[in-house]
């Protein structure tokens, strides 16, 4: 949540950083502001209330000439979104400026402290004690003034701070949020994450929790934050600019639906061998994996959803208990865990502050950990013993799409890939399975042609009062999901609800105004559905069916039916999303909403 964006070198430093807080928006948008030593070394700071768009025109496009800023777009925790509460804060003096993701906890204490010290702070922010405990700290080196105001902080943090003083420095620091150095030629960057800066330098250095980082242009060194030198390694970013460009498309979300055949393609690159499937990434671990005797799966929102097909799978094919926990209530009740738990952390961005918390309580407790994440070099993957990639590419809709069915086929083959192990999955079924993982992508796309009619069926739909999303098995994480897209970007109220239950409460909401939604595609329990389905029409719900192919059935008991190719249960739930993401996507825009950053809303979650 936030983003943040640093810049000194030779360039305009302003238009750099509004093209990455343009970038990183999707990381929260309620408010925007960028700091600057102008060429004649004034603090420049301009800032406010609503998106990078106002504070853009706020700048009549013409920030002041500067080779160093900094920038920040926020997701308001402490004090509300105002101009006064956006970022970047200052100092007394007016020559210490800082922008801050994350939260301070101890902010109440230390704001007391520094008012009775004789400092004016005017904001309602935790983050502005930062700029006056540097200012108390600074004696003439900035590096050394941030290492010790960090002292005094609770919480967590990715910052980065700029003296009028020092126009060429910047001093960025990170605990338990993200932030990254761009290694460039004769410049250099911070950023909260790499497509802020990606269109400058694929060079990146990913930190780790404690550092602190001393740039000027094109030179960097990293310390703990007791001034020892640490070495960190530069990265690759694998994936250019235009990757997090909209591409022709009215939104981000609607293109990341249309890569999700490219997408499915990628996460399974390297990873079917024959007829096996085989994620090398679990070689350093084999040996603690043949101990498992259970499977603990952590995530949040999506995530959480996409983890549902994975706890179902390896408890089916290890013959094991798996099951899946939101993390923020994981930690709550953690079950046994010891050694022999496997527990896999499921999180798209890999920051996710509830997934990191229980992984660590998990690691702590002795367990295996393997993350599953989209975001190399994350927060997540360094609670974790090894790391799945989806190699999805960046993903920027606040809303999940294509990481959603990358997750979901990257949990099917690691728990192939484990149950294989085991030798527990038949070397029949293993072929079936990858020559259907084969399939998906083609399948994908067809699914997106056969959606064709979609935009007008959502039309339909997009003056309801609110919805019923239904499916039983995997056609239940597949409701699940449905139902929050529609909630995230349309912001009307839709229930996700296991097929079974509908009558044991939640029927009493249909009616003509509240439609269902079935995930009818073909499995074993589609009879059993088609009879829950059959409830909700006799109480005059219109209803809206995702059906396979060639069920000539449907066609008669559903109002609307869209149709997914056929496939293995298990893959089902990929299929079934797509053409209700894209109808979430045509409700909202029906419905006139902003579906790339809805309200409320952040891409990654980094506060608990
Ligand atoms: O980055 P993560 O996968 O850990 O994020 C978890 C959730 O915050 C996320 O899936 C959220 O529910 C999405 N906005 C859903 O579209």
């Amino acid at each position: 949540m936030c983003g943040i964006v640093g810049y000194t070198g030779p360039r305009e430093a302003g238009p750099v950083l509004l093209d990455g807080l343009r970038r990183l928006e999707y990381r929260g948008y309620d408010s925007a502001g960028i700091a600057l030593v102008t060429e004649s070394g004034e603090l420049f700071v301009e800032k406010r209330a609503g998106k990078v768009a106002v504070l853009t025109e706020a700048l009549g496009d013409k920030p002041p000439r500067a080779g160093i800023g900094l920038g920040h777009t926020r997701w308001a925790t402490h004090g509300r979104p105002s101009d006064l509460n956006a970022h970047p804060h200052t100092d007394c003096t007016g020559r210490i400026t800082v922008v801050h993701n994350g939260i301070v906890e101890n902010f109440r204490e230390l704001r007391d402290e520094l008012v009775a010290g004789g400092h004016t702070l005017k904001s309602e922010t935790d983050t502005e004690v930062v700029a006056h405990l540097v200012e108390d700290a600074y004696k003439g080196d900035l590096a050394d003034a941030v290492r010790a105001a960090l002292g005094r902080l609770e919480g967590a943090y990715a910052l980065v701070v700029m003296h009028r003083d020092e126009p060429e420095r910047l001093v960025g620091a990170r605990l338990n949020a993200p932030l990254i150095v761009g290694v460039g030629e004769g410049e250099s960057f911070l950023a909260s994450d790499a497509a802020a800066i990606v269109a400058y330098t694929k060079r990146v250095v990913f930190l780790d929790d404690g550092d602190v980082a001393d740039l000027t242009p094109g030179m960097f060194t990293i310390t703990d934050r007791a001034g020892t030198v640490v070495d960190r390694p530069i990265d690759i970013i694998p994936w250019s600019a235009e990757a997090a460009e909209k591409g022709g498309y009215a939104h981000f979300m609607l293109k990341e639906i249309h890569e999700q055949p490219d997408a499915l393609t990628a996460a399974m690159t390297g990873r079917l061998r024959g007829e096996s499937v085989c994620l090398e990434e679990l070689d350093p671990i084999r040996e603690r994996l043949a101990g498992i005797d259970r499977v603990e799966m952590i995530a949040c929102g999506t995530a959480y959803y996409a983890s549902l097909v994975g706890a179902a799978l390896f408890q089916e094919w290890l013959g094991i208990p798996a099951r899946s926990t939101v993390a923020s209530e994981f930690r709550y009740s953690p079950p046994p865990i010891d050694s022999r738990t496997l527990v896999v952390a499921v999180s798209q961005s890999g920051e996710t502050a509830d997934t990191i918390a229980a992984a660590r309580l998990a690691g702590d407790r002795g367990a295996v950990v393997v993350a599953v994440t989209n975001t190399v070099g994350s927060a997540i993957t360094r609670e974790s013993h090894a790391s799945v990639f989806l190699q999805a590419g960046p993903e920027v809709a606040v809303a999940a799409t294509k990481t959603f069915v990358t997750q979901v086929a990257t949990l099917v083959m690691l728990a192939a890939d484990v149950a294989h192990q085991f030798k527990r999955l038949s070397a029949e079924k293993e072929r079936e399975l990858v020559a259907a993982l084969r399939r998906l992508p083609k399948q994908a796309e067809r699914t997106i042609e056969l959606a064709g009619p979609i935009e007008e069926i959502a039309a339909r739909y997009a003056d309801a009062a609110g919805f019923m999303y239904i499916g039983r098995s995997f056609g239940y994480p597949a409701a699940l999901e449905g139902a929050l897209k529609i909630k995230e970007i349309s912001y009307l109220h839709a229930e996700g609800y296991a097929a079974g239950e509908l009558k044991h409460g939640p029927i009493s909401l249909l009616d003509a105004d509240v439609p269902l939604v079935a995930v009818a595609t073909r499995s074993a329990v589609y009879d059993k559905l088609i009879s829950n389905l059959m409830e909700g029409k006799a109480r005059d719900a219109r209803v809206l069916a995702v059906a396979t192919e060639g069920d000539t059935q449907i066609e008669r008991l559903a109002t609307d039916v869209c149709w997914v190719p056929d496939t293995l249960e298990p893959l089902s739930t990929i299929l079934a999303v797509i053409p209700l993401q894209l109808f979430a996507y045509y409700v909202a825009v029906k419905r006139g909403r902003d579906v790339d950053q809805p309200r409320n809303l952040a891409k990654s979650v980094t506060v608990e």
